[in-house]
């Protein structure tokens, strides 16, 4: 394994720094020490994540003369709605958190969108440190700031803009992520290379099954690439006023899938943006804007790997385009009216529109789930 290797996100005064490690955890004690203010550090954990890191977390800190409690939430997208963020704050307020307190959230993008989202409310604003234990984390939620929880009117329509003080990417801890998990998350790493990034699109058609099959070299690099993608995205436009978007890449269509199969492990999230970014390609190719060869391409890849590409690949699930529509249009993504579709004129070449004729993505959605 190599060692670690320190990006920045430059966002002025909320500047952080990414670090990506082979064996972080245990080392995690001495890179958090200098912005402890205020003991015990509260970890916010998950009861499958805590089974496999929290010892570690917690032995390292104790090592570093870091005092810690752990709150540990139920695993599952289901903490992450009112009833989870309530137990959540209410555990942190046990603790008598102060203004210079700092959360750490460990885990997946639920115990990072979830403990982001308490840190920027409790006290009107607390520290929080990311240690993400997913590849998903790693490479996009738990960078960049977008936090939040889930309502009954959809998925993460309540949070903030709040960005953590530090991340902490231990490569190690993916050598406990199931395979599937590790797809789903291998989905956002690809988006990375359509979106704006041909070469690492090529890195990753000739690595690609290495890593997932378990490389931590090439797994470091990965995350590596990508966490200077979405920085630097992050580093023009925190909210996605512009160009943000571009990491949107397979969500509409992806969204919509999820919210059909009711976000259930049916269709875990990356695997949705799998199929999306294909529908996005498809979309593309067939108004003229993309080579068909990048599409085939695309899905070549995806399939290789062990990724669904598309809607009929889900087992056990109709689909009905006037139902998947009808998601689309409720998309944050959505201005006046008018459903933001990210398209592109080849690998590496996305770009954001709203001017796609609905005729269009209606002949699109039927060959999808006609397939
Ligand atoms: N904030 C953002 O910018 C952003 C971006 C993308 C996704 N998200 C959010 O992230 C969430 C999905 O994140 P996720 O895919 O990490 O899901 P997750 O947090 O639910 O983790 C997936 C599963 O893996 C388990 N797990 C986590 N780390 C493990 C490890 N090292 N070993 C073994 N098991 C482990 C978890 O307990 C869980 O069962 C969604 O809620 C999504 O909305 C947020
Ligand atoms: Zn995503």
């Amino acid at each position: 394994m190599s060692s670690m290797e320190t990006l920045s996100v430059a966002l002025g005064e909320r500047s952080y720094d990414i670090i990506v490690g082979g064996d972080l955890i245990s080392k995690a004690g001495q890179l958090i020490a200098p912005l402890i203010a205020h003991e015990p550090v509260i970890i916010v954990t998950d009861d499958n994540v805590a089974g496999y890191h929290l010892g570690s977390l917690q032995g390292s800190l104790k090592a570093a003369g870091i005092a810690s409690t752990v709150i540990t939430l139920p695993a599952g997208e289901n903490t992450k709605g009112y009833d989870g963020f309530q137990n959540l704050l209410t555990e942190i307020l046990d603790n008598s958190p102060e203004r210079r307190s700092t959360l750490i959230a460990l885990g997946g993008g639920v115990i990072g969108d979830i403990t982001g989202f308490a840190a920027s409310v409790i006290l009107r604003g607390i520290d929080f440190i990311q240690i993400p234990t997913t590849l998903l984390a790693q490479v996009d939620s738990s960078v960049g700031g977008k936090t939040g929880i889930n309502t009954q009117h959809g998925k993460n329509l309540v949070g903030s803009f709040y960005q953590p003080r530090l991340v902490l990417a231990d490569i190690g801890s993916l050598n406990t992520l199931p395979r599937r998990e590790l797809l789903a998350g291998y989905a956002e790493v690809t988006k990375y290379g359509l979106l704006g990034d041909k070469v690492f699109f090529e890195w990753l058609e000739k690595n690609g099954e290495a890593l997932i099959d378990g490389s931590d070299t090439l797994r470091q690099q990965a995350v590596i690439k990508s966490c200077h993608a979405k920085a630097a995205i992050v580093g023009r436009d925190e909210k996605e006023t512009g160009d943000r978007a571009l990491l949107n890449l397979g969500h509409t269509f992806g969204h919509a899938l999820e919210a059909e199969t009711g976000f259930s492990a049916k269709l875990l999230h990356g695997e949705a943006v799998a199929i999306g970014m294909m529908m996005a390609f498809d979309l593309s190719a067939q108004i003229g804007l993309c080579p068909i060869e990048d599409t085939t391409r695309v899905g070549t890849h995806l399939k290789a790997v062990g990724l669904p590409v598309q809607p009929t690949d889900i087992v056990d699930q109709k689909w009905d385009r006037v139902a998947l529509l009808g998601h689309m249009a409720q998309d944050k993504k959505v201005r006046d009216g008018k459903i933001t579709f990210i398209l592109t004129r080849g690998i590496g070449e996305a770009f954001i529109t709203s001017d796609v004729d609905i005729s269009d993505v209606e002949a699109l959605l039927d060959k999808a789930i006609a397939a």
